[in-house]
């Protein structure tokens, strides 16, 4: 859908002058300069000097490995920051409302409450697939925002491609797909959607397949409008140096990115195996992620007894359709192999 952007962004925050940074202020012609505009230790380390507040070089090798304009790209500590902003940034307090879709990831409710956005939730079907029709009468004109993880968090499955496009088609807010887990899934990333539909938002993280959790770095794809909009309203140095250099160096190898995924989901393959047999596991949920969800005879007693035996999993049961659950994150083969033995010790 072809939305005016501008009308789905706060006033107050469209008409705010942006925090200046220093290195701002001046275009560099490539001239070696004194800096003596900051207020930095001028004594050289790889952090003294602040970083650039919008990361030119990190987000050209990402738009050239994506296929995206730069401008198009935002740059975030981590997605858990872009949810943030995003609802900061569309959403009136005590007025406008986000949309979920529960079970679904944590972090859209969190930064709503935090934010004093509302929050609709519709619930997907008993297969965990999205409720297009309820989805589509649930929202009115003060819903700004919709939130779909594909593949989803915590169920693991993706969602029908057909749904997603009914949805971007259809819901008069921003459509935001995070694609937390898109490196793991069978179905292709939907960023080649972006140049028909202004209302969609994707958003994809380092700190899952690309294995830099502890660096915090999120990706968001989406209209150059609305990206110039998120560019003025965040903090002016949200991405640290040290970020950015790992990342460069990580957007090198992914090579070695591909081939741990693909352990990853061999690994998957063969712990599926093994939890399918288990007489104590009632069911194991097809997954398109790096983790399985399991629906178990006593989630609260099992998640005890693998603690006791050393290995931490996420008890998920307190989400909507989700009793009695354990989300597994697959390991190395090592780990796994662990895992393996101790689940054949617990009791049926
Ligand atoms: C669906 C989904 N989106 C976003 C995130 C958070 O990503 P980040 O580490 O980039 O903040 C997670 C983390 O578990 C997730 O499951």
């Amino acid at each position: 859908m072809k939305i005016d952007v501008n009308r789905m962004l706060r006033k107050s925050l469209l008409e705010l002058m942006p925090y200046q940074s220093a290195r701002q202020e001046f275009v560099n012609e490539g001239r070696k300069m004194i800096l003596l505009d900051a207020n930095e230790n001028p004594f050289e380390t790889p952090v003294n000097r602040y970083p650039d507040p919008l990361q030119t070089e990190v987000k050209k090798a990402i738009a050239a490995i994506k296929n995206v304009e730069i401008d198009q790209l935002y740059l975030s500590n981590g997605s858990d920051e872009f949810i943030s902003q995003i609802i900061m940034g569309c959403c009136e307090p005590g007025e406008d409302q986000i949309m979920i879709v529960p079970p679904t990831f944590g972090m859209y409710k969190v930064a709503a409450t935090l934010h004093g956005v509302g929050v609709r939730e519709v619930p997907l079907t008993s297969t965990f697939q999205l409720d297009v029709e309820a989805i589509l009468q649930a929202a009115d004109q003060k819903t700004k925002l919709l939130f779909i993880p594909t593949p989803n968090n915590p169920t693991g499955n993706s969602f029908d491609p057909y749904d997603l496009k009914t949805l971007v088609e259809n819901f008069k807010g921003f459509v935001v797909i995070d694609e937390a887990y898109v490196e793991f899934a069978e179905a292709p990333s939907v960023l080649s959607w972006l140049h028909e539909h202004s209302n969609l938002i994707v958003c994809q993280t380092f700190s899952k397949a690309q294995g830099m959790a502890g660096a915090r770095l999120g990706m968001a794809f989406a209209d150059k409008k609305l990206i110039s909009f998120l560019n003025r309203i965040k903090a002016p140095y949200n991405i640290n140096s040290l970020t950015l250099d790992v990342a460069l160096q990580k957007l090198k190898e992914q090579n070695i990115v591909q081939a741990q995924v693909a352990v990853i989901l061999k690994e998957r393959l063969r712990l599926e195996g093994v939890l399918q047999n288990l007489s104590w596991v009632e069911t194991c949920f097809p997954s398109d992620a790096n983790f399985l969800l399991i629906r178990v005879d006593d989630s609260s007693h099992r998640y005890k007894q693998l603690i006791s035996k050393g290995i931490v999993v996420r008890n998920s049961s307190k989400n909507v359709g989700c009793e009695n659950t354990l989300r597994i994150s697959l390991g190395t083969p090592e780990e796994n192999n662990t895992l393996i033995e101790v689940l054949s010790t617990l009791e049926n």
